[in-house]
């Protein structure tokens, strides 16, 4: 259900915010560093949000996962400000992360979907996710909320605008009819490793994937750089893995093409998340065409949960409810 609620959760991002957005560029720009936190999917968010700001906005951003924050806070200039990204607003890694941040002079942006937590009541400016309670421990819906509100930010900055409707309209086209992607997984769920591969701010997308993955159907999974590929992970490649490739039409299209053809020469069996098809694929999931290419994340994102929940059904009892995680962790 959290799922197919993106439909219309991606849309409304932002949209009751604007003036806190507006205070968040204003922050971003004059501040001396930018630095982006979160745990677990919140963290993936904080990776895709280097990207953004870096492409988007020209503005030269770090991501730091939270439980790490304390390892590099020395190198944090004064002035400076932290953009805190967290479903709960209650993971204490993050909250940990933002005291050492004021601790170095920062100020603090939250990103947050719960308005009366712990992170909000600590921070300068609160910018709410509004993407309504979110009961599946493995995030979904405030995932694509938090990137929605990334690059409203970072358009912001850059002085544009950014038109969901085109991105809202291709996330319906994908969640109307998924039998494909029930066929894929009935096709992997016996499989024990899975690789996703992705560039640029489709690494992030990879990484989220495994996650996805992981929590939901216990099989082992790795989001892997793609140029990276052939430095390492290229020696385990064999015909029982499976490698999923998030390959939309955009400047790392070529090359992640390359990097796949090298995984299917070893056996690997490929599954390519593109709006554009490729011989290379034995199983092609389809992502719409959009004009609204930097927005690509969003789009690659959702058929990985519904074939992450796909698979989960059989092996995982519970999906909802993944066994040893929490949904918000309150420990170290
Ligand atoms: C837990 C949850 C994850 C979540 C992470 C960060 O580990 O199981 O799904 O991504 O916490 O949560 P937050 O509420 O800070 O976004």
């Amino acid at each position: 259900m959290e799922i197919c609620e993106q439909e219309k959760t991606i849309q409304k991002s932002g949209t009751t915010v604007s003036a806190e957005i507006d205070v968040a560029a204003k922050l971003i720009k004059d501040a001396n560093g930018v630095y982006v936190t979160g745990s677990g999917t919140s963290y993936n968010a904080a990776l895709i949000a280097k990207q953004i700001l870096s492409r988007r906005a020209k503005t030269k951003a770090e991501s730091i996962v939270s439980s790490e924050f304390g390892f590099v806070a020395e190198g944090i200039e004064k002035g400076s400000v932290l953009i805190a990204i967290s479903q709960s607003g209650e993971s204490a890694d993050v909250l940990d992360a933002v005291s050492i941040a004021k601790r170095a002079g920062c100020q603090i942006i939250s990103i947050v979907n719960l308005p009366m937590s712990s992170l909000a009541h600590e921070s300068d400016v609160i910018i709410k996710m509004n993407c309504g309670p979110e009961i599946g421990v493995a995030a979904t819906k405030s995932f694509t909320s938090q990137l929605a509100i990334l690059y409203r930010i970072a358009h912001k900055i850059a002085g544009t605008v950014i038109d969901f409707s085109d991105i809202a309209k291709a996330v319906s086209t994908m969640l109307k009819e998924h039998s494909d992607i029930q066929k894929i997984a009935e096709e992997i769920k016996n499989v024990t490793d899975i690789y996703v591969l992705g560039r640029g701010g489709h690494y992030p997308i990879a990484k989220e994937a495994a996650l996805k993955l992981k929590e939901l159907t216990y099989i082992h999974a790795e989001g892997v750089l793609g140029g990276e590929m052939k430095h390492g992970t290229l020696a385990i490649m064999n015909t029982s893995i499976v490698a999923i490739v998030i390959n939309p039409n955009d400047m790392t299209h070529e090359d992640t093409l390359i990097g796949t053809r090298e995984i299917k020469a070893r056996g690997a069996k490929i599954i390519g998340i593109s709006d554009v098809k490729s011989d290379v694929y034995d199983y092609w999931i389809k992502i719409p065409a959009t004009t609204n290419k930097e927005s690509y994340p969003i789009l690659e994102i959702i058929p990985i949960q519904l074939l992450a929940y796909y698979t989960a059904l059989g092996r995982n009892p519970d999906p909802d409810h993944p066994k040893n995680l929490a949904k918000s962790v309150t420990v170290r």
